[in-house]
């Protein structure tokens, strides 16, 4: 029964997540065919995986600080190999990730470290190590614990004494030499060039009796392809093909392309076994297939076993899946990711800069203001070219031009820019560059007219599209401040912000987001595929055809915040490379409530009120959560316990839960540090520092930059908070991260106000959960203690 929790989980995830969207269309109003987004999202429990976030822990771990001016990397190291991994098996290493960073503002050095066996990657063996001046303030880690397995390419060196392993042992020397993967008698795909054929002779005649013989056929046991369409055969939506892949299996598996990946150098002596698979069908571009580890739960659950896994990444149309497929037959699925995350679902029951006509940042829709003509107010630390400009050398549109009559930029008068490309997608496919989008002319003016009329239902697509000028216009204009916004929080170029040039500012290029408008592949919806830095988020806005005239998800900014919130969360959670830490469960159903929390706190003023998310999209006054967010315990009763609720095992619902809990505590943040009248910091002086204004605390030399208002350092705590926090964090350990982030920012000041506020909703110190479950069960205690320090909090104020 080792592999039960997965069938299990396939099951439980299938049924969740194959959405009906058309709860508003009347049954006699045949509209076009809406296609219906499947997703899957599990993987295994890590019940041994820790994250540790006060000093006091790390130090009796034995580990005393080191020289401050120490580079944090060889810090990071010393700490991995004298705390974290003292007595290491033999064919267990590490590597450190180059997607490690230090964050400018707060000097912290966020180190990733990816554990190898044998070479190969254990795809959910993670650390995070966070380091300020030489100290190791926080770190998480899921590292397998148990010593390496014998199996696959270990070779007991000591023993090579009987001439068949001898030979056998050579032979495995020539091969790893040319980067081949030997596994038993079989010479796997992955080699540099094709090994001489004596060699794999030698292989074959010796290896496989010369060893342990692996516990599964040799046979199957490399054919990633047969894995790719056991895989292949669950995450299609199109269930005629994957009754025809079941049926044909031989044939569909004989048309796969296989083409090896060649690496010229391996760095951290690690072993990779890597190739596409071309010609699968469902998918958009060739699959990646690399071989790793991965960690399942023993028996006994209550630590985890190394299994061998193919870990594929599937762009579909719809989808784009990280999953991991044992490599041994029958090819069970042990995780899968989707990059791409769905928004709200409304539940079934019932340079010359632009100019832009939209509803101006702050107005969340349309049904609480009127639009307006606003400037580029581009950010010129965030964006210093503005909005419109692109090198020919990134322009996905001008392939092969490096410059163009000598210029480097290339300054567009439409849609297009380095950070967003936003068009309308009608067809609801994956080409972009050639969609429509507004042009505003040589002064960049995109004043374009919105006025839907009423018509017939069936009419009712037309008529949204006549505005399509105005769509994009409002989706751009949102998207490019929103780059802005979280630059300055310091979502940047290190840490795997979106765009296509970065400024020689470090981080990987040619990501901007591809923001489509309408998208035609749905109603009612949108969505964000956040693939690992480097490569392209794409956010899908869909029309919602909730009222006549239909409502136009891209007018509505709270939807589109949320959105490119999943990519704000996943590039920062678990390091910009690592696009696998909010998958599911508690983790996954943050990924949402971090959207819903800033999209609130972006569009909330001065004077409290309540909000609903997605309300005038959804037509209907509380939104499409069961809450509207909310500080009184009547209106909004959520609390930690409240994920253990029927209803409460899908993301959205678990993420309402925390988006509720951070704005609980970021409305204590307000009431101790009052209210910035914007959440945009200064723009930059001539020498590129920035003046406090009123926005910052005064400055101290080598201090970070500190917001001085509530919601701005509520949003700045939220946002370090996901630089410090593990790879599929809890609720606990994303709790304990935002006190960490105050901390490293403050120096603890919020400490106690952050532990009543987080308490005042069940999160205090003594709440805990049994039996938790990777896709977000167990059985949960309220906790509203909070640290003995802060018990008499109140009078010492005094
Ligand atoms: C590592 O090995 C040493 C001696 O070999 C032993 O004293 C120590 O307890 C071990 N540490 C761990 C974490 O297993
Ligand atoms: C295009 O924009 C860049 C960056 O703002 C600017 O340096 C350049 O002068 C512009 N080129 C033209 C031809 O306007
Ligand atoms: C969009 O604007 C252009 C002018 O920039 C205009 O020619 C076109 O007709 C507009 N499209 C629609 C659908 O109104
Ligand atoms: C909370 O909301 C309820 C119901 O709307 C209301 O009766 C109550 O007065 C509110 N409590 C506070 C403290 O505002």
């Amino acid at each position: 029964m080792r592999h039960f929790f997965s069938t299990l989980l396939v099951a439980g995830s299938l049924a969740g997540h194959v959405y009906a969207h058309r709860p508003y269309a009347p049954s006699s109003y045949d509209e076009a065919p809406v296609r219906q987004r499947k997703t899957l999202g599990f993987g295994p429990a890590h019940p041994h995986a820790e994250y540790h976030s006060s000093p006091y822990q790390i130090r009796t771990n034995g580990f005393t600080p080191l020289d401050p001016k120490m580079d944090p990397i060889d810090v990071a190291k010393i700490f991995v190999n004298d705390v974290l991994l003292p007595n290491q098996s033999e064919g267990m290493s590490y590597k450190i990730r180059d997607d490690s960073y230090t964050d400018k503002n707060t000097g912290v050095t966020h180190v990733y470290v990816r554990q190898l066996v044998h070479g190969l990657e254990v795809a959910d063996g993670d650390m995070n190590i966070n380091i300020k001046d030489g100290m190791v303030i926080s770190y998480g880690n899921s590292f397998f614990k148990g010593p390496a397995p014998l199996e696959q390419a270990s070779f007991a060196r000591t023993d090579a004494r009987d001439p068949r392993m001898e030979a056998c042992v050579a032979a495995h020397g020539v091969a790893n030499a040319n980067r081949a993967f030997v596994s038993g008698d079989q010479v796997v795909m992955g080699s540099q060039e094709p090994l001489a054929p004596e060699v794999v002779q030698t292989i074959h005649d010796n290896c496989a009796t010369a060893f342990e013989p692996p516990s599964f056929a040799t046979d199957d046991i490399m054919d990633a392809r047969a894995a790719l369409l056991h895989f292949m055969v669950t995450a299609t939506p199109n269930t005629k093909l994957s009754q025809d892949i079941t049926d044909n299996f031989e044939s569909f598996k004989d048309k796969l392309h296989v083409a090896p990946v060649h690496h010229f150098d391996s760095p951290h002596g690690e072993n990779r076994v890597e190739f596409t698979l071309g010609d699968v069908p469902d998918t958009v571009n060739p699959v990646k297939a690399k071989m790793a580890y991965i960690q399942v739960p023993n028996q006994e659950g209550d630590a985890t076993e190394l299994q061998l896994v193919w870990k594929f990444e599937v762009e579909m149309q719809d989808n784009w899946y990280d999953a991991a497929v044992s490599v041994a037959p029958p090819h069970k699925i042990v995780s899968v990711v989707d990059w791409a995350s769905d928004a709200p679902i409304p539940k079934p029951e019932k340079p010359v800069v632009g100019t832009y006509r939209v509803f101006q940042w702050g107005i969340n829709d349309p049904s609480v203001g009127e639009r307006s003509l606003e400037k580029e107010n581009y950010d010129a630390l965030a964006s210093p070219v503005g909005w419109h400009s692109i090198p020919y050398a990134h322009d996905p549109s001008q392939r092969n031009v490096r410059r163009k009559g000598g210029e480097f930029w290339r300054n567009t008068t439409t849609t297009w820019g380095n950070n967003v490309f936003a068009q309308e997608n009608w067809e609801g496919q994956n080409a972009f560059i050639d969609n429509y989008r507004p042009d505003g002319g040589s002064e960049k003016v995109f004043d374009y007219k919105y006025a839907p009329k009423e018509t017939e239902r069936t009419e009712a697509l037309e008529e949204a599209k006549k505005y399509i000028n105005a769509t994009v216009t409002q989706l751009f204009y949102t998207s490019n401040l929103v780059h802005d916004l979280y630059y300055r929080y310091g979502f940047d170029e290190v840490s795997g912000n979106f765009q296509q040039y970065n400024f020689g500012r470090g981080g990987r290029e040619n990501d901007g987001v591809i923001a489509n408008a309408h998208d035609g592949s749905g109603y009612n919806n949108a969505n964000f595929m956040t693939p690992p830095d480097g490569q392209n988020g794409r956010m899908r806005m869909y029309l919602w055809n909730t009222a006549v005239p239909f409502r136009d998800g891209d007018l509505e900014a709270g939807i589109v915040i949320h959105e490119l919130s999943h990519g704000l969360s996943t590039r920062l959670t678990g390091g910009p490379l690592n696009s696998n830490c909010l998958g599911w469960g508690e983790s996954g159903g943050m990924g949402e409530g971090w959207g819903d929390f800033l999209a609130t706190t972006i569009r909330s003023n001065k004077v409290y009120s309540d909000y609903a998310m997605g309300a005038w999209a959804a037509n209907r006054e509380n939104g499409i959560r069961n809450y509207v967010y909310s500080t009184n315990f009547t209106t909004n009763p959520s609390v930690y316990k409240t994920l253990d609720k029927p209803g409460y095992w899908g993301v959205h619902a678990i993420g309402e839960v925390w988006a509720q809990i951070l704005w609980v505590v970021s409305q204590s943040l307000i009431e101790k540090h009052g209210y910035a009248d914007s959440l945009f910091p200064p723009a930059p002086l001539e020498d590129g520092t920035v003046p406090p204004g009123d926005f910052y605390r005064a400055a101290v030399a080598g201090k970070p930059l500190i917001p001085k208002h509530g919601n701005s350092l509520s949003v700045q705590l939220v946002i370090n908070g996901m630089k410090l926090q593990p790879c599929r964090p809890t609720f606990f350990q994303a709790r304990d991260a935002i006190i960490s982030a105050d901390q490293v920012l403050t120096g603890g000041e919020n400490f106690c106000l952050l532990w009543k506020a987080f308490s005042s909703r069940g999160l205090g110190t003594d709440a805990r959960i049994e039996g938790q479950t990777p896709w977000g069960g167990g059985v949960r205690t309220n906790g509203y203690a909070v640290p003995p320090a802060c018990k008499d909090d109140d009078e010492v104020q005094h």
